[in-house]
């Protein structure tokens, strides 16, 4: 691979540790470059950046996800075979499962039972003088993905549970304490949902069909088999703990309104293509998956460099949301930049890209989408309250990005009339 930039280095994991969500885009720019060639956990990696490498990345003839994930992402993150590290027709029709969650009707009806989890929500919060919007917002999106996917709350536990979802995603880019930490909520969390889903299909409960509690306990696998009791708990892991993540999101949606305060008014307007638009800009600027990884299935060539069969290929996630060839002035925030985007499936990949049913891209992203325009809309709209001085700067290093303050929030008021 002759053509290919190469880092002449032994192995550059903890570059990586270091670099955080800017270790493949610093030296796509030092080396200008969208492909290098590096080693990473003791094996040659190839790092790709940008729209056509997103292209490439998303051709499942190219790439196979099975053997690409390390163990320990998915004994923290995903959980173990579960739907990120399938390929084909396994794929497929494990991803339609998760697809057929996601009508128009149901994420209705998920908006508003997050309307009402923000209610009472604020309704605690005027009762504290002080709080922390990370974790009080993981709890509300908790309590609204449990009953909308037919699992029990249990008012001495949500907190609990809230953090244990919380804490898979906070394992993903740490070693020591925090991985620990993820891999020890993620074995709680399985434990109790396997045995909620051996009630389910004990008859011992019963939930409405449209649920994805309901989806996962009954989904029957291509020869027609359920799914192992453990892995439709996985599974349901997999529909609860990225909404839960969602937190993230709307912290990150409160600091760009904190540090833009004119578009409190502009969201608040009826007009809703401000909030599509702020919406869009959160999640292209704010840092979340860092990159995605795949291994190459044959050997093949792209624009002159040869993919050997069985190499790890990482996509730039974050590096292709800044791109400078993709966004003008990547860095500032401008969620008017939407105004004029084309829509492409290959540029805006904060949550993958491609098709959402052929292919990997996130199931999840209308739902987040949508469920950050209501919570914006509560932010913006229907509360009053005061951001005391605090550290909510965003470290590149630290993966998953979160403020040091988790963003404080004082007496919190909701508007009277609002709304
Ligand atoms: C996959 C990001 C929310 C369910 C993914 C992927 C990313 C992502 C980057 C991988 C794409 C790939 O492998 O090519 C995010 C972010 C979210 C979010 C940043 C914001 C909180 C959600 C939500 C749900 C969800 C709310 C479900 C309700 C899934 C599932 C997959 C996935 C099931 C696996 C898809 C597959 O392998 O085919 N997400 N996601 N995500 N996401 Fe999300």
């Amino acid at each position: 691979n002759e053509q290919t930039p190469q880092e002449h280095t032994l192995d550059n994991s903890l570059a990586l540790l270091k670099d955080g969500y800017d270790f493949i885009f610093k030296r796509r720019r030092e080396m200008d470059t969208d492909i290098f060639q590096t080693r990473l956990l003791g094996q040659k990696a190839i790092c790709i950046g940008g729209k056509e490498a997103a292209e490439l990345f998303y051709d499942t003839t190219k790439f196979k996800r099975s053997g690409a994930i390390p163990k320990r992402i998915q004994k923290s993150l995903f959980g173990v075979d579960a739907i990120q590290t399938l390929d084909g027709d396994a794929h497929r029709h494990r991803k339609m499962l998760f697809m057929s969650l996601m009508s128009r009707e149901r994420l209705d009806v998920f908006m508003q039972l997050l309307a009402e989890e923000w209610e009472a929500a604020a309704g605690r919060w005027e009762r504290l003088e002080e709080l922390e919007l990370f974790g009080e917002s993981q709890e509300l999106l908790y309590r609204a993905a449990c009953r909308w996917a037919g699992v029990p709350v249990e008012e001495e536990t949500a907190r609990q549970r809230a953090d244990d979802m919380g804490d898979m995603v906070e394992a993903f880019g740490a070693v020591g304490p925090r991985h620990a930490a993820g891999r020890r909520a993620r074995r709680r969390i399985e434990d109790w949902l396997e045995g909620y889903i051996l009630d389910l299909r004990a008859g011992e409960f019963k939930v409405p069909e449209d649920t994805a509690a309901y989806a996962m306990a009954f989904h029957r696998d291509l020869q027609d088999r359920e799914l192992d009791a453990r892995m439709a708990a996985i599974e349901l892991i997999n529909i609860v703990r990225p909404i839960v993540a969602i937190g993230r999101y709307v912290v990150f949606g409160a600091i760009a309104l904190h540090e833009h305060p004119a578009y409190r008014a502009k969201l608040a307007a009826d007009e809703s293509k401000y909030r599509q638009w702020f919406v869009q800009e959160t999640r292209r600027y704010y840092p979340f998956t860092p990159f995605l990884g795949a291994s190459v299935i044959h050997d093949f060539t792209w624009q002159g460099h040869e993919f050997e069969e069985g190499t790890m290929v990482l996509l730039d996630i974050y590096g292709t949301t800044h791109d400078p060839k993709l966004w003008d002035e990547p860095d500032a925030f401008k969620p008017e930049r939407f105004e004029h985007w084309g829509g492409s499936p290959f540029d805006l990949i904060p949550q993958g890209g491609g098709d959402h049913r052929g292919g990997h891209r996130c199931a999840g992203e209308w739902l987040t989408i949508d469920a950050m325009a209501v919570s914006l809309e509560y932010l913006a709209n229907r509360l009053e309250y005061e951001v005391p001085a605090q550290d909510l700067g965003l470290s590149l290093s630290r993966m998953p990005a979160l403020p040091e303050s988790r963003f404080v929030m004082r007496s919190v008021r909701r508007k009277q009339g609002a709304g």
